[in-house]
């Protein structure tokens, strides 16, 4: 799949083309009294400026820079076997067996909903760009995880149209669980435009290729509970509004529901939205606050709590990862089918949006004291005023249309779920008794 010119100029050619092309010109003026060469030189100019110009389009393209590990007969097998199917049983709504492309499945949900598919028998392909906005050595380790239970994580980027159409060409995937984002409030400003590629572009190109597919796969992916921004309406139903987002992650998530919707409205495309509320457990994302706060309380560095307006705590209805597991293959098993056929609708399609939460908020303060509880360990605390930076103050969600839809009902409660979270990270980081085993 690569072009001669990756393999020619692997790295950042632009600068070395135009150095060449000033060399070029110097020596075209000098050669230029002579009217023998002139239009030798003027061809190989003509051939040159074409050259560097078709370069100029390939890196603009992007996609390039993920596209180094991708491609070649070993690599399609590998995609091939991973979206097998072993299920034989086929009693689930919709007609059963699916083979799912789980973008983000390097990620936290993405490989937990990855392996628990790939249990029940279903077809799995993953793919994930292992970007550093968090270490991508925890974000490997998954992929080693997923690997031993079968589950190929193709290396690349969801803004790779060429990639994702080849994905399609190898498998007709009939779901794509999308879970690829740039996750996180307050990283936003620092590098917005990460969002904006992810979130935005990333997604766009994921459904140009859906809507273009044959036949089309149904999609279910990862809004979040950030959309319900400054809403003060107890518990967050998914028919309140999410016009008032407080961080540009919230703003980049409410734009994929409506970007979302457009693709299920002109080319049939079935789409189920899922708003989490605050996931946790095994396996994590190193950037939130119970991993960090069970980092630092287990080194003995003080953890910063943010406490919200006139002194309230702020507070977080806290998803264990199982459950929002299961709302995911329940989300799956019942999304229905995509209508469209070679990008045109033949019908309406569905368009759902659920919120997956827990339904009991539980403080910061007192997700303090639980983790201090299972590491037999005193945190330090700054306790410091939530700055403006995209933090809402409370989230709660109220689950009964998910619960109506497929059943959803989330089972662990934080103390049980932390409890599972700290044997996780004390045995992935070599902690024993609190102290480090090397
Ligand atoms: N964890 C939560 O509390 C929570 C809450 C609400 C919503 N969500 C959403 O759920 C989804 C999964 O979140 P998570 O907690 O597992 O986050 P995560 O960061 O662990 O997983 C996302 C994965 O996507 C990959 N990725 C990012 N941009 C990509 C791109 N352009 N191309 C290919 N791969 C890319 C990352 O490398 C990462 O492995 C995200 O959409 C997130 O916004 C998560
Ligand atoms: C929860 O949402 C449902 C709609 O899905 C609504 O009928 C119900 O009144 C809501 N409950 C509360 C307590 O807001």
């Amino acid at each position: 799949m690569r072009s001669l010119e990756d393999e020619l100029f692997p790295s950042t050619p632009g600068k070395v083309k135009i150095e060449r092309t000033h060399t070029i010109n110097r020596q075209f003026y000098r050669c230029f009294a002579s009217t023998s060469t002139m239009f030798l030189w003027a061809l190989f100019l003509i051939a040159l400026t074409a050259s560097y110009l078709s370069f100029q389009s390939f890196v603009d393209s992007g996609s390039r820079y993920f596209s180094a590990s991708w491609g070649g007969i070993q690599w399609e097998k590998q995609v091939r076997n991973s979206a097998q199917i072993s299920r034989s049983d086929d009693i689930r709504n919709g007609g059963g067996k699916m083979s799912v492309l789980v973008t983000g499945a390097a990620g936290f949900v993405g490989s937990h909903v990855s392996l628990a598919l790939k249990k029940r028998g279903d077809g799995v392909v993953g793919i994930d760009n292992f970007n550093n906005y968090y270490d991508p050595t925890l974000k490997k380790s998954r992929k080693n995880l997923l690997s031993k239970n079968g589950i190929f994580i193709v290396e690349g980027d969801i803004n790779d149209a060429k990639l994702l159409a080849k994905l399609f060409d190898i498998v007709a995937f009939t779901h794509v669980m999308h879970l690829a984002a740039q996750a996180g409030v307050r990283y936003a400003m620092e590098n917005p435009n990460s969002y904006i590629h992810s979130n935005i572009a990333g997604l766009v190109t994921l459904l140009e290729t859906c809507k273009s597919a044959n036949p089309q796969p149904s999609i279910v992916w990862a809004s979040s509970s950030s959309v319900y921004g400054l809403n003060e309406k107890v518990p967050f139903s998914e028919s309140d509004r999410t016009d008032q987002p407080a961080s540009l992650y919230a703003a980049t998530k409410k734009a994929g529901e409506e970007i979302t919707h457009t693709y299920n409205h002109i080319y049939g495309l079935s789409i189920t939205g899922l708003r989490f509320f605050t996931v946790y457990g095994p396996w994590g994302r190193p950037d939130m606050a119970y991993f960090s706060f069970t980092r630092n309380i287990l080194q003995g560095k003080p953890i910063t709590v943010y406490r919200g307006k006139n002194l309230v705590d702020l507070a977080r209805d806290f998803t264990y990862i199982d459950d929002i597991v299961k709302g995911c293959l329940g989300s799956l098993d019942t999304s229905g089918k995509s209508t469209g056929s070679g990008g045109k609708k033949t019908g309406p399609a569905p368009y759902r949006i659920f919120n997956l939460g827990n339904t009991s908020p539980v403080t910061v303060p007192t997700l303090v004291s639980i983790l201090e509880r299972h590491l037999k360990m005193k945190a330090k605390k700054n306790i410091i005023d939530m700055p403006g930076n995209g933090d809402v103050p409370f989230t709660h969600a109220n689950i009964s249309s998910a619960t109506h839809e497929f059943d959803y009902k989330p089972t662990t409660d934080l103390q049980t779920g932390l409890k599972k979270f700290v044997r996780w990270y004390l045995s992935y980081y070599g902690y024993n008794h609190g102290k480090p085993i090397n």
